[in-house]
């Protein structure tokens, strides 16, 4: 369901994030296991989380030829994510590939994972993204355009800053999902993320889900954290 936020479990071992998760008693929050997790423990990290009531949006940015995006989907499809995602980079036929992989591995489940896609790393400026890149041009511009580009394959929507959800559902429609790192609590600690606004402020701009990692994890009630998280982003 849209407007929840979405914890980053950035944790280096399974203890780590599982000690973690034992804070929270009722609550099981939608949780994101992005790279570092999932290298150090593989996909029995996955299952076990699930196995404990969560929703997990695995954050592994997949890039490559179609065909092995396709094929990995479908391993992905298998383990039960309820989000995942693909970088809009590796062109419309690999998010179409994907799309078909996911699927196949998610056949027979009840419900169905979402795939959404990266447009620009929030960490690539435009200097960046014209110099290194090689993609000339407005970086808000681009995004909405790749942004256009997952529509196009089908996906269900896209990860972007905050600041891009507006003119990307404008572009793309209300359905069409923007799920927004860079999210910090007012007067909080900003650590390394430049573009950055509130939960409220994100929820008034078009995130659908917000993800926040160490505002919640390094809090020093964590399960406070969260709850003061979803009811800032619920408007209340
Ligand atoms: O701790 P913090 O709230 O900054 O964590 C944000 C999470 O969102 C991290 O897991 C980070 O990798 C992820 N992320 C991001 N920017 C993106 C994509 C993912 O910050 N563009």
């Amino acid at each position: 369901m849209a407007g929840e936020v979405i914890i980053a479990l950035d944790f280096p071992g399974k203890k780590e994030a599982l000690e973690f998760l034992d804070k929270f008693d009722d609550e099981k929050p939608f949780v994101k296991i992005g790279m570092e997790l999932f290298y150090a423990e593989g996909p029995d990290i996955v299952k076990e989380i699930k196995a404990r009531g969560h929703k997990i949006f695995l954050d592994l940015k997949l890039h490559d030829i179609p065909n092995t995006v396709k094929s990995a989907m479908t391993v992905l499809g298998g383990l039960d994510v309820d989000m995942t995602n693909v970088h809009v980079a590796g062109t419309k036929m690999m998010m179409e590939w994907a799309l078909e992989g996911l699927e196949k591995g998610a056949e027979g489940k009840a419900e169905k994972p979402l795939l959404i896609a990266v447009t620009q790393l929030t960490s690539t400026d435009e200097q960046r993204m014209n110099e290194d890149i090689l993609i000339p041009g407005k970086i808000d511009e681009v995004v909405v355009k790749y942004a256009e580009k997952a529509k196009e394959a089908g996906l269900a929507g896209v990860v972007c800053s905050p600041l891009e959800a507006g003119a990307i559902k404008q572009a793309c429609g209300d359905e069409f999902l923007t799920v927004t790192p860079g999210i910090r609590f007012g007067g909080a600690m900003i650590c390394d993320q430049s573009r950055i606004t509130t939960p409220a402020k994100a929820r008034g701009m078009g995130s659908d889900y917000i993800v926040m990692g160490r505002p919640i994890t390094q809090a020093q009630d964590p399960v406070e954290a969260y709850k003061r998280a979803m009811k800032e982003f619920a408007g209340e």
